[in-house]
């Protein structure tokens, strides 16, 4: 261990353990802590990689079970939920070991245990048992993540009332799921559920499913999920949960204040958001100021009101994302090596991953509308395109928002097929300061899925040529 790291980063997500590869890239010594026993953060662990293999599985299962005989395959599906939770681990397993080869090769030392900093430059880090070990650096970047936003009188026990990390391990599917909060994680995990037999119903405060995401799209996802058997609770609220009998007895009432009614539960997921964890970091002792939502507070540089000490990821204000925190990872690692980072908060995508997934970057309707941009539209639905039809996944359409005046896109958003695939070509576009011109006079290859976002950029100035 040297006597001073040039820099260490507290907590190996996605924003900590890729902010240690670039700085280790660009010749800084670099070591990370980590309390959890795997590298990798929430997202490998508990968040986005195990969530995207049950719904992968699930979706394998759904399609098996209804979709099989209508291409033509002959089979009976059985559900051995151990193997699918084991298939789940393994991908697990492999992305943290990736990130222990990462370290290895970049020569950045791993130390386990939690991570304290009890003045600049200086971090204490406990493990389990046994003494702490002081560390010296020269930067610090906090990369501590988030935690699951509880429910005021609501006990998450991971059994019966689970957050997304009790609901990724239940051994059994449950009769009947209820669903606070149909934000992301309330309709992937939702989904999932669905698909293996349960019984879904979500409630959401807000009279809308995923807010912040574009109203027209999140409506028709919405009907497309209650096709599939999803059923919605909008615009109430979860007042208690009786956990005295065999199911939980779920007491909602109107948003706005009503008459309560009882809805009966195998398992209650809570998924109503999730809060910036600094418990136990030490912030108070060196000064670090939070902001009214408990957020580190950043500059531009991802610099704290402390010199040498900077936070990225989901602890800072901005979308809880992985890329995003990876983004941030990269810029603020080259900042503190004297370069130029920079991220553009303009252009992050964001992904639903059920089916259909829901994709989107940039400026919704509703946005553009607020701001008294001038905008035009072009729309183009899957049961036009070749590809969808052949596949029979023609749910969804693609919807580009362009500037009215210039035709430079302000933002796309897509729900349908491989949404989360199409998405890129988009912020590549918005990147570029790219028009929907841009978009519709280049050659997309046929038969694909991308065709209805050229299609969706052609009919911006009305000359789709499919519809
Ligand atoms: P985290 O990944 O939360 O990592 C923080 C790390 O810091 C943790 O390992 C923690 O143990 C460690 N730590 C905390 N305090 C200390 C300390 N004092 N000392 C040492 N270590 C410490 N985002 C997407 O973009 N796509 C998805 O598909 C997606 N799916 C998700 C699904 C679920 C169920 C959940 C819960 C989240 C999902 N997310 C997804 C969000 C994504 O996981 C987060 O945005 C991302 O993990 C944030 O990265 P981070 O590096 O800021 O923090
Ligand atoms: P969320 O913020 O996406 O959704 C929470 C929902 O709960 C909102 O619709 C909100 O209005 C509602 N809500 C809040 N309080 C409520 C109450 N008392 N009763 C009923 N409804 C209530 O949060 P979620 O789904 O928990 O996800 C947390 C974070 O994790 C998100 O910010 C997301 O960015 C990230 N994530 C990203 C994924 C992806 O990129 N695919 C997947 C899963 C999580």
């Amino acid at each position: 261990m040297p006597d001073t790291y040039d820099l260490v980063v507290i907590g190996t997500g996605p924003g900590g353990y890729v902010c240690a590869v670039r700085a280790a890239q660009l010749g800084l010594k670099t070591a990370v802590i980590e309390k959890r026993s795997t590298l990798g953060g929430t997202c490998l662990n508990i968040g986005c990689i195990p969530s995207k293999s049950l719904l992968y599985a699930s979706h394998a299962f759904e399609d098996a079970s209804h979709k099989f005989k209508d291409i033509g395959i002959g089979v009976s599906p059985k559900l051995d939920l151990k193997t699918m939770q084991a298939f789940k681990q393994k991908g697990v397993d492999g992305n943290v070991k990736g990130v222990d080869f990462l370290m290895k090769k970049n020569k950045i030392d791993v130390h386990y245990g939690a991570g304290t900093i009890t003045a600049p430059g200086k971090i204490s880090v406990q493990r389990e048992k046994g003494n702490a070990t002081e560390i010296t650096a020269r930067n610090i970047v906090i990369a501590t993540g988030s935690d699951v936003a509880r429910l005021k009188g609501v006990e998450i026990d991971e059994k019966r009332i689970v957050s997304s990390t009790g609901a990724l391990e239940l051994s059994k599917v449950p009769g009947k799921l209820l669903v606070i909060g149909a934000g992301v994680i309330g309709l992937e995990l939702g989904s999932v559920w669905r698909r293996l037999g349960a019984d879904v119903t979500v409630v959401e405060f807000l009279d809308r499913i995923l807010p912040g995401m574009d109203g027209e799209i999140a409506r028709q996802f919405q009907r497309l999920l209650e096709k599939q058997g999803m059923a919605f609770k909008l615009g109430s609220k979860v007042t208690g949960i009786d956990t005295s009998g065999k199911t939980l007895k779920a007491t909602i009432e109107p948003a706005s204040g009503g008459k309560a009614e009882t809805i009966e539960a195998d398992v209650v997921l809570v998924a109503i958001g999730r809060v910036p964890y600094t418990e136990g970091l030490g912030l108070d002792t060196v000064g670090v100021q939070l902001d009214e939502r408990g957020r580190i507070k950043t500059g531009a540089h991802y610099n704290t009101n402390i010199d040498g000490i900077y936070a990225i990821g989901d602890v800072i204000a901005g979308p809880m994302l992985a890329h995003k925190a990876e983004d941030e990872g990269i810029a603020a690692a080259e900042i503190i090596a004297g370069k130029a980072g920079h991220v553009n908060y303009g252009v992050i995508p964001n992904v639903i991953y059920t089916y259909p997934e829901v994709a989107s970057v940039g400026q919704t309707e509703e946005e553009l509308k607020a701001a008294g941009i001038a905008y035009t539209v072009g729309k183009f639905p899957f049961t036009a395109n070749g590809r969808a039809k052949a596949n029979d996944t023609t749910e969804g359409f693609v919807k580009i928002l362009a500037d009215a005046a210039t035709d430079k896109v302000l933002g796309v958003h897509i729900v349908g097929p491989e949404a989360g695939t199409l998405i890129t070509e988009a912020s590549i576009t918005m990147e570029f300061g790219g028009s929907a011109e841009d978009i519709a006079r280049t050659c997309h290859p046929h038969p694909t899925l991308s065709e209805a976002v050229k299609e969706a950029a052609l009919a911006v100035d009305k000359r789709a040529i499919h519809m």
